[in-house]
């Protein structure tokens, strides 16, 4: 902005100007003999000769410019002379021959914002060159998902959950995943089950109305609800979709921690300030929770927070429901050793049909610039925020496809430019097909408690190799 303003006061003042004479020629011939060191001469004459006319240099704008031989045709220059001149005689402005050129740091000083603006443009694609360079240098390491270097802690080694949840808030924002988070917690509809859920990020977008039903009268609930789906719900309550129940899973106690203090704090009505604790500890609420088998229950089981592995089968909705309406996920698919076993849990816990699960996840780029910056800083990734950023999700999503029966992928997109293509949104389905010999289980583990079930049941679907595909 600044640089365009400059270019056009320059502009202006240029043809504003009155015509170049001979003696004017002979005088800038004498000052410099570089030629930029001519042109800064031109510019800086130009401003002088534009603060010395006044007046009457706005009637000199219709003229047209003379070309140099008319004007020395009394007195023809010199053969040196006219080198020099030559090229710039017809665009000099005519001006009183007492007009001085204007000091170089005059030149400063009227045009130092342009001259910064540049400056600094200069700098930060410079900088930005420089540092893709060095950072794409050299071979790049390579790994085999679920074969880093370091296997997956599932949580991250950055000093505390609590940093690293901090440390998300602006940069999510920045980079548009809070507004992918909301997006995909309005997909959560009847019972929900969350994945590697860590420190509840998701949690504030949940629509909680149903859940916390008791809590509020039945025509506030109506209220709320059409204001947050306005469109065309035509008050028929009945027909909108709602979560009945919230199920959250994750290997962490120490994110649970935080996970509990979220869902206090963003579950309407207060409905469980009672129940937890402003600083809840997962363990000890667990352990006060006989029931919830691996976890705490709330809201007479509508809302469970459960600690295990979710490589091995995941828990079934609370009593008296089959199978999950909805099974979230956001960035679990780069936290676990076996990521495509993950797949095979979530297919197995979800409804075929209706039921869905919706992913979002980041990885692999389009960009092999990215990849490369991906994977030279992969380690260091993992090591602050324990999970493996430079995994390729469209292919652990199609490893995933090959090896379960009836799993769809309804969408797969890299939402947002802002992202660099590293991030996914999936969406799954699973069919209806029954396969010969399959022994997908899940679902019913939570009968004689989850974490009773953990290893017996562990291979009782057929683990996928990492990067094996199904012809
Ligand atoms: C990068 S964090 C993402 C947390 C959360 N889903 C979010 O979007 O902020 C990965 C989470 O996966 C959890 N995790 C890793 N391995 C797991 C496993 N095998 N079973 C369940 N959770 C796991 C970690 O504890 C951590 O909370």
């Amino acid at each position: 902005m600044a640089s365009v303003y400059a270019h056009r006061a320059f502009m202006g003042s240029a043809t504003s100007r009155p015509m170049s004479t001979p003696c004017m020629v002979a005088r800038l011939s004498k000052v410099g003999s570089t030629s930029s060191r001519s042109s800064l001469q031109q510019r800086s004459w130009r401003r002088g000769a534009s603060s010395s006319s006044g007046k009457k240099n706005s009637s000199s704008r219709s003229r047209k410019p003379l070309p140099y031989r008319a004007e020395s045709s009394t007195q023809p220059p010199s053969s040196s002379s006219q080198a020099t001149a030559a090229p710039s005689g017809s665009i000099f402005p005519k001006t009183p021959s007492s007009a001085t050129p204007e000091p170089v740091s005059q030149l400063f000083r009227t045009r130092w914002l342009g001259l910064f603006g540049a400056g600094a443009a200069a700098l930060c694609l410079g900088t930005f060159t420089a540092s893709f360079w060095i950072a794409n240098r050299g071979e790049a390491p390579s790994y085999v998902t679920g074969c880093e270097p370091v296997v997956p802690t599932g949580r991250p080694a950055i000093e505390s959950p609590v940093d690293f949840d901090r440390h998300l808030d602006k940069s999510e924002w920045r980079f548009g995943i809070t507004k992918l988070r909301r997006r995909l917690a309005a997909e959560a509809t009847g019972h929900v089950l969350e994945v590697a859920m860590g420190t509840g990020r998701n949690m504030e977008f949940y629509d909680w109305d149903a859940v916390t039903a008791e809590y509020v009268a039945a025509g506030e609930r109506n209220r709320s609800k059409l204001a947050k789906r306005g469109w065309g719900t035509k008050g028929n309550i009945a027909d909108l979709l709602e979560m009945e129940t919230f199920t959250g899973v994750d290997i962490s106690p120490a994110m649970l921690d935080i996970g509990l203090r979220r869902l206090r704090q963003v579950v309407p009505h207060g409905a469980l300030e009672d129940a937890l604790p402003k600083q809840p500890s997962f363990d000890q609420l667990a352990a006060q929770s006989p029931g919830a088998s691996g976890g705490v229950q709330l809201l007479r089981g509508k809302v469970r927070v459960l600690q295990g592995d979710a490589q091995s089968p995941l828990p079934a909705p609370p009593t008296g429901v089959d199978k999950y309406d909805t099974v979230i996920q956001t960035f679990g698919l780069c936290s676990v050793r076996d990521p495509t076993r993950l797949i095979h849990n979530m297919a197995a816990v979800v409804k075929p049909e209706t039921g869905r699960i919706i992913l979002l996840e980041h990885g692999r780029s389009w960009w092999e610039l990215i990849n490369g910056l991906l994977d030279r800083s992969a380690k260091g990734h993992f090591e602050r925020f324990g999970c493996w950023w430079n995994r390729d999700i469209e292919h652990i999503v199609e490893v995933a496809q090959s090896q379960i029966p009836g799993l769809e992928v309804v969408e797969f997109q890299r939402p947002g430019w802002t992202t660099l293509g590293t991030h996914v949104w999936v969406e799954l389905r699973v069919r209806n097909v029954k396969p010969a010999g399959s022994q997908a289980t899940g679902g019913n583990e939570s009968s004689s408690g989850w974490l009773g079930s953990l290893g017996s049941s562990w291979l009782s679907v057929s683990p996928p190799k990492n990067g094996e595909k199904k012809e």
